[in-house]
């Protein structure tokens, strides 16, 4: 099996409102149905060599959702903990959840840090769920608690990349967003700096094994310039580099 030479992706699960809607039945069948396809793209993932999987699940703007939609969620987070964790732990994934978790309910808290604490040494897949999660409340933490550390010291790149919730996972490699919609939601905003960014149509429910590694083999292929011209430019701008000379010489 052919693995992949992205190491961080990360999926922003969305369309479950709408998968249900379209259905005529009430949004929070669409995150039943949604919850129960996780797991099939958490062992994709793993198949396919990713080192790191962060999936974004309750985003600290999905606060303003109506009560009863709000405990769904965390009612399916509790449930997916419960089912998956024997698997997780089997097939060596270290599991994390990153984001503020203290409205959740206690018996879900203990849970969370239960499977966080028996994975820990796992060396496999890190897969990590974004919960109660804001990209801009990440950055603004982080610079907080360095000010806090070191005060009068001036932040860096690095430094601050240090004081995210969980900077072992480096750079955002690829972003996927299922549903249609082409945003990112507040979701990585620091480590997707440089990500590729792939919309589906697909809404989450509906998204399969089969979409996920077509998207990772297409997105493979792409050349990824960082700021830089693609490797046959720079071969040809050194050979011309005597008659580019002349060129800068006469500008
Ligand atoms: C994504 O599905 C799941 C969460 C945000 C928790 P939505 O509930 O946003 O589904 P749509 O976008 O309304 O269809
Ligand atoms: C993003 O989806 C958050 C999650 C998938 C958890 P939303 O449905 O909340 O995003 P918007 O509101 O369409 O931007
Ligand atoms: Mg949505």
């Amino acid at each position: 099996m052919e693995k992949t030479n992205l190491k961080h992706i990360a999926i922003i699960m969305d369309g479950n409102g709408r998968w249900a809607q379209c259905r005529s039945h009430e949004r929070i069948w669409g995150h039943i149905r949604g919850s129960k396809i996780v797991s099939n793209i958490v062992e994709e993932a793993d198949d396919l060599g990713v080192k790191a999987l962060t999936l974004y699940a309750f985003s600290t703007e999905n606060w303003s959702r109506p009560v009863g939609e709000v405990t769904v969620l965390f009612k399916l987070l509790k449930k997916f903990l419960l089912k998956e964790r024997s698997r997780i732990l089997k097939n060596n994934i270290q599991f994390k959840v990153m984001g503020d978790t203290s409205k959740l309910p206690e018996k879900t808290k203990k849970l969370i840090a239960d499977l966080e604490e028996d994975s820990k040494s796992n060396v496999g897949l890190k897969l990590t769920f974004a919960f109660g999660y804001g990209g801009r409340d990440e950055i603004v933490s982080a610079a907080n608690k360095f000010i806090k550390e070191n005060p009068g010291k001036e932040l860096t790149e690095e430094l601050l990349q240090s004081y995210l919730l969980l900077p072992q996972l480096g750079d955002v490699d690829l972003m996927i967003r299922t549903g249609g919609d082409q945003r990112i939601s507040n979701f990585l905003l620091w480590q997707s700096a440089y990500a590729e960014l792939y919309f589906s149509q697909t809404k989450w429910p509906d998204f399969t094994r089969v979409e996920f590694r077509k998207i990772v083999e297409f997105v493979s292929k792409r050349e990824r310039r960082f700021g830089n011209v693609c490797s046959s430019d720079l071969q040809t701008s050194k050979m011309m580099a005597v008659e580019n000379k002349e060129i800068i010489t006469n500008l």
